[in-house]
């Protein structure tokens, strides 16, 4: 085989030259990620119809795909993680041997790529260079990957420079897994259409990945999920380091000082919008800041001086579209005004796209993610709920000018929350690390449709890592504990939930950019400053010690969204022994001994609690 004379490493050479034998391409391409290529891609997916280029003057040089019905989100029964022993996967995660996957594997990628050219992309997850980045070599059959890859990562040819002739690399292969005989016509979204069909595999040994079936997100895009938290959750056990589902935002109070925090929620519960947020009126002119770093993924590091450092892996943003609008969102809205991939949303008459939400008015008529016509009777959604923009970084006005610092950014506090219409408070801090964990690995969500399950549910989403853990659940709960015990000045730790309902099901909190409002108490609690009140749960804020100005919400709202209801806790806390149970045999001692703690002082200190009911 012919290599470009840039490419030294044997080792990715001979791998790239088995991949071949195996997958059986028309051709190879080596992706030298320059604006030239991806332009010359995106024509060449307009011209099979892949792409739909939008009208230019309302959204520059941006483009629609349609996904086949059957492949519009991660699947994630059918995601592996064949580490040598099941045990090591953990009760949490699909298993197979990974000798008998191997096997597998072979004979569905055996000539997969038939008629087909096979794209070398090269990546870095984070800055090049950066000493808590990492690079990855994808070899796919599909030139939608490369685009995206190409937004949502480092990618191309200097990847090359940082690998060397030996550099550590992760080797992933995609397949669409749809060869065409000579002859034969491409669709536009080739992929496999039975589920059964899909494999999401992850061999932790070896540091591979394999995806074979599916062409969409986080299934096809392997920097993302596959690389950036299930093999590098491996990588950050062994070595001592953090790969979180976390986005990255900085917070500059009107003094001029910067807290950057990081937050975990599950997919689709708000970690785009809450990393893009724009402060209340009062706060603005008060000079509070919010900038961006990353929306979904945090990898961090213990710097020299015992703090964390965080960098995002990635390079773009593959961001919910439903319900973002100029209202909830105004970042991301500038953020897809131009060099924007939509894939599974509606298109105008006018050639620009529409979503859920996007607009208190729908538009008249226009044509749905499935090709059809559509109108706002026609009872059907115009975009999928799991239909996303792939949009670079660097649009998002918010972007934190550290963003692409490879030192990373220091991280003061972490912040966990799930989609809880009951149950859990609007805000509360941990007692302490070890209480910080509990809470996290217990956390609780209901579904969404960017989630494997019945909508609406209750899952537990420990960490909002369930579905991207690369090994034993409980042996990431002791990581966590164990990495804690080593920090000089541990971020501090806080629960939220911005999705708490009225009776009515309405939201009782406004959340969005009012979410300002507790983040301001949780910078400066993680500054040591602000107020806060002990109750058997944690440090909450009280009515008076949150900022108030320009919002219309009472004492008794406040209340609404703070109540802690004596026996739906105690229930929730019984209910956390079914995870507990399922993970017993790698549990950290220290969360059986809290939730004894919690499970006693909710009926110790009565006062508190009937203050808040
Ligand atoms: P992934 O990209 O799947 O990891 O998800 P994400 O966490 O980035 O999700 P995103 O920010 O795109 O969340 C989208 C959904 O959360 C939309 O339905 C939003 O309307 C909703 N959402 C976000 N923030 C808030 C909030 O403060 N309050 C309420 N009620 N809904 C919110
Ligand atoms: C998520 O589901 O958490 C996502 C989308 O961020 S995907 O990349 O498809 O996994
Ligand atoms: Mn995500």
């Amino acid at each position: 085989m012919e290599f470009p004379a840039y490419i030294r490493h044997d080792k990715i050479k001979s791998w790239i030259e088995e991949t071949v034998a195996l997958c059986k391409p028309d051709a190879v391409y080596f992706c030298d990620g320059s604006p030239e290529e991806y332009d010359r891609m995106c024509q060449t997916l307009v011209d099979s119809g892949t792409f739909i280029k939008l009208n230019e003057s309302l959204r520059p040089n941006s483009f629609l795909a349609r996904s086949d019905p059957s492949d519009v989100a991660r699947m994630e029964d059918r995601t592996f993680i064949c580490s040598l022993s099941k045990n090591e996967a953990g009760p949490t995660n699909n298993w197979m041997d990974p000798r008998e996957m191997h096997k597998e594997l072979e004979g569905r990628f055996d000539g997969s790529m038939r008629g087909r050219t096979m794209y070398v992309i090269p990546f870095s997850m984070g800055p090049m260079g950066s000493n808590i980045a990492y690079c990855g070599i994808e070899l796919s059959d599909s030139a939608y990957v490369v685009v995206n890859m190409k937004i949502m990562t480092r990618m191309g040819k200097a990847v090359w420079d940082v690998l060397g002739e030996d550099g550590f690399y992760v080797p992933c292969v995609h397949s669409v897994g749809m060869p065409l005989e000579p002859g034969q016509a491409d669709i536009t979204w080739p992929c496999q259409k039975d589920a059964a069909s899909k494999y999401i595999v992850h061999f932790p040994e070896e540091r591979a990945i394999w995806s074979y079936g599916s062409g969409y997100g986080g299934n096809a895009l392997l920097g993302k999920k596959c690389f950036a938290l299930r093999i590098a959750s491996n990588l950050a056990r062994d070595e001592g380091w953090l790969a979180e589902h976390m986005l990255i935002m900085g917070v500059e109070a009107p003094n001029g000082e910067k807290t950057y925090v990081a937050a975990a929620f599950p997919s689709a519960c708000g970690k785009t919008n809450f990393a893009m947020l724009i402060p209340p009126k009062a706060f603005q002119e008060d000079g509070w800041k919010v900038t961006t770093v990353g929306d979904d993924i945090a990898w961090i590091k213990p710097g020299p001086d015992g703090r964390l450092y965080a960098i995002n892996p990635e390079a773009g943003y593959f961001g919910v579209a439903p319900g973002t609008n100029t209202k909830t969102n105004p970042n991301a809205m500038a953020t897809i005004a131009k060099n924007t991939i939509f894939t599974n949303v509606g298109l105008t008459p006018e050639g620009d796209v529409w979503w859920e939400g996007m607009t208190d008015t729908p538009p008249a008529s226009l044509i749905d993610w499935t090709g059809q016509a559509w109108t706002p009777d026609s009872g059907r959604k115009a975009a999928h709920p799991n239909a996303r923009f792939t949009a670079p970084a660097a649009q998002c006005p918010s972007i934190d000018p550290n963003w692409e610092d490879p030192a990373g950014v220091p991280i003061k506090a972490f912040i966990f929350g799930g989609r809880r219409s009951t149950v859990t408070p609007l805000v509360f801090q941990a007692f302490n690390w070890t209480y910080g964990v509990y809470y996290a690995a217990t956390m609780g969500s209901e579904m969404t449709a960017a989630a494997f399950g019945k909508m609406g549910e209750v899952r537990r989403d420990p960490f909002a890592m369930l579905p991207f853990i690369g090994y034993h659940m409980a042996s990431y709960f002791n990581h966590w504990m164990q990495f804690g015990r080593h920090i000089q000045n541990p971020p501090r730790i806080f629960i939220v939930n911005w999705f708490r309902k009225d009776a009515d099901g309405k939201f009782l909190w406004p959340g969005f950019g009012e979410n300002m409002r507790v983040l301001k108490w949780i910078v400066d609690r993680s500054n040591t400053r602000a107020p806060g009140a002990e109750t058997p749960l944690g440090r909450v804020p009280l009515y008076e010690d949150m900022d108030w100005r320009g919002l219309n919400f009472s004492k008794s709202d406040f209340e609404g969204v703070m109540s802690v209801d004596r026996e739906m806790w105690k229930n929730e806390i019984l209910s956390h022994e079914e995870l507990f149970i399922k993970l017993y045999d790698r549990l950290p001692k220290e969360l059986l001994n809290v939730r004894e703690l919690l499970l006693s002082s909710l009926w110790s200190q009565p006062q508190w609690l009937d203050r808040h009911e």
